[in-house]
């Protein structure tokens, strides 16, 4: 897709209906994202995710998806203590949960554990930019590489994520310019840009931010495309409201006995 310049669709999915919808709506790659922990477990922050809790819902996701290309984020912990450590754990990601790819955050420091997962036949995405698991060290949620030599590190670390084999790359928060310079750049490995500007190969969002369930801080590059919560308030509403006046469920919601039966029922 990133040679015949056809724009690749990433879309965050975290449970059973949510894979199907990826699936039946023609995404292209789903991807069990660790913003998991805040969207649907209501975590303060990625970090507190699990392995155990990220393999569970990689595989109710896996069970709805069948089509689109399945990646899954190897939660903060699982891939920073050694090779050997994140070997094991992206395996359980695949074998346990079900995906065909890992993402991690991070560059250049990651280089020898994508050669390995990809030696041992893991396909791995990276993710560089603004890297929610390091939130704490990079002083918040900013924008990255705004400065020349930010910027170039990213380039940096593009290239060296793309020579160590990785398939694809999340560029995140970073400015237009850096989004389309990288994406020139890189011959073999798609950007999957989520606040990267236009020119990127891909765009990826977060499932509650595109549908509109998600009612805490959007980030600039967001845009809703549903409004999923105004209809659930409506929904909600609507019932509550109809239980109170009677008004359901109505005779034809309710089942009928035979009338000889219903006969002794009656008063
Ligand atoms: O966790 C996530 O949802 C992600 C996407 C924003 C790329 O990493
Ligand atoms: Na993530």
């Amino acid at each position: 897709m990133k040679r015949k310049h056809t724009p690749i669709t990433m879309l965050t999915a975290y449970d059973f209906p949510t894979g199907r919808a990826c699936e039946a709506h023609g995404v292209d790659m789903t991807l069990v994202g660790d913003s998991l922990a805040q969207v649907c477990l209501g975590y303060d922050a990625t970090t507190r995710l699990t392995l155990d809790e990220m393999v569970h819902h990689c595989r109710a996701v896996a069970r709805g998806s069948k089509a689109p290309f399945l990646v899954g984020d190897m939660p903060f912990g699982t891939y920073q203590a050694g090779v050997d450590d994140a070997v094991r754990n992206a395996v359980r990601l695949v074998r346990e949960g079900g995906v065909d790819a890992v993402k991690i955050e991070g560059g250049v420091e990651y280089v020898d554990l994508v050669k390995r997962l990809t030696t041992v036949g893991i396909p791995v995405m990276g993710h560089i930019g603004l890297t929610p698991q390091r939130q704490a060290i990079l002083s918040g949620f900013r924008v990255q590489g705004k400065s020349a030599e930010g910027a170039v590190s990213l380039v940096d670390s593009a290239l060296a994520l793309e020579a160590a084999g990785a398939f694809a790359i999340v560029l995140e928060a970073i400015p237009h310019a850096v989004g389309a310079h990288i994406t020139r750049r890189l011959h073999h490995a798609a950007t999957i840009g989520i606040g990267a500007g236009w020119e990127t190969d891909g765009q990826a969002l977060v499932w509650d931010d595109l549908v509109g369930t998600w009612s805490g801080h959007m980030a600039k590059y967001v845009r809703r495309f549903g409004d999923v919560r105004g209809e659930v308030e409506r929904g909600v509403h609507a019932y509550v409201q109809a239980v109170r006046d009677r008004s359901f469920p109505s005779p034809s919601e309710s089942y009928n006995m035979p009338a000889e039966a219903a006969g002794r029922f009656v008063g």
